[in-house]
């Protein structure tokens, strides 16, 4: 590109001299309609537990989760996306517990559907809150096996469906789940139920807090290297995201995010998909500890979401968004 004139004809400063010029120049913006908020749900009565590696972040018993509901529907968030804590007896080497009809999920998604309608529910498919050895797929020889992982897959995305969510998500990074998945939804008149595939997904350390607030972190002994990306990789995305939309995706998600922003960019000037970002625990985390120790200030929440938008996510998972919509509202 050719940038015409020279200095002094030329002084860009004077785009920037004042906040109304600012704003109206302004290339992107982010707004609550870009915003999805995780929360985690555990066992048992009338408990709000904080989790020590996220502060600020809390898992909610069912009684409870009206407390974080009702500012979800009061900040206008469209989605939040479900994560349980499941205690230690109910986890077995196959996950069985992901496929229980009572199952805290289950029920977290009648309750939720039932009183907040119009608020989006989003859940993951994968089996590592309900692992005893915290994979996101069953083990056999050794091996996380892939199509014998992608039978139950498609068992708990079916069975996420007929509890009323509607934005099924699978976050296992299997070979073949999403067109599997899609297939029995539309068998079982899912046509609505919508796939959001957590299509390029990195093997990465910056879970680390997630892992903890799901309980998947002590059970965990390896990595997740031969189902997750290697984040040396960038051509290997096309492939991924080429592949889910072939197999029925509607949206495509990039994770971790702010230091992934080159894959979220080139996948929205290749696919023209909606591609979802999700600004993982660590880098919650990070960010969160840098503000409680006045290393930062919290003007870096909207600015690391910010960087998302400009990079062409239409949306963006994070633990900040409760806060962020608070600080949209204050500026606007
Ligand atoms: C599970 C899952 C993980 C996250 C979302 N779903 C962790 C993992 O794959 O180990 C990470 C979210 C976060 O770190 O905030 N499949």
């Amino acid at each position: 590109m050719k940038i015409a004139g020279k200095f002094p004809n030329i002084r860009l400063r004077r785009v920037r001299k004042k906040a109304w010029i600012r704003r109206l120049i302004s290339e992107n913006n982010l707004s609550v309609d870009d915003l999805i908020l995780p929360i985690f749900i555990r066992d048992g009565k009338n408990k709000i537990d904080p989790i020590k590696s996220m502060p600020g972040v809390n898992r909610y018993t069912l009684d409870k989760l009206n407390i974080i509901m009702r500012k979800v529907q009061k900040y206008n968030i469209p989605m939040v996306a479900l994560f349980p804590y499941i205690a230690k007896n109910k986890k077995d080497k196959f996950g069985t517990e992901a496929l229980n009809k009572n199952n805290l999920i289950c029920k977290s998604i009648k309750f939720i559907k039932k009183k907040y309608p119009k608020i989006g529910v989003m859940c993951d498919v994968a089996l590592d809150p309900y692992t005893s050895h915290g994979h996101d797929g069953i083990i056999i020889n050794n091996k996380i096996h892939n199509d014998k992982t992608n039978k139950i897959l498609v068992k708990q995305a079916l069975l996420q469906a007929e509890m009323g969510c509607d934005v099924i998500s699978p976050s296992d990074m299997m070979d073949g789940r999403i067109g599997k998945i899609r297939k029995i939804l539309d068998k079982n008149n899912f046509q609505d139920v919508s796939i959001l595939s957590y299509a390029v997904k990195y093997a990465s350390s910056f879970y680390g807090p997630f892992r903890d607030a799901v309980g998947s972190k002590i059970n965990l002994k390896s990595d997740k290297k031969t189902y997750q990306m290697d984040f040396r990789n960038s051509n290997e995305s096309f492939r991924e995201v080429g592949l889910d939309i072939k197999e029925g995706a509607d949206m495509v998600m990039v994770k971790p995010g702010l230091p992934y922003l080159d894959i979220i960019k080139n996948i929205k000037d290749n696919f023209k998909i909606p591609v979802f970002a999700y600004q993982v625990s660590g880098e919650y985390s990070l960010i969160k500890f840098g503000i409680k120790n006045n290393l930062i200030n919290d003007d870096v929440i909207l600015e690391s979401l910010m960087a998302f938008k400009r990079a062409g996510a239409s949306a963006i998972v994070t633990y900040f968004a409760l806060e962020a919509a608070y600080q949209i509202k204050r500026f606007n």
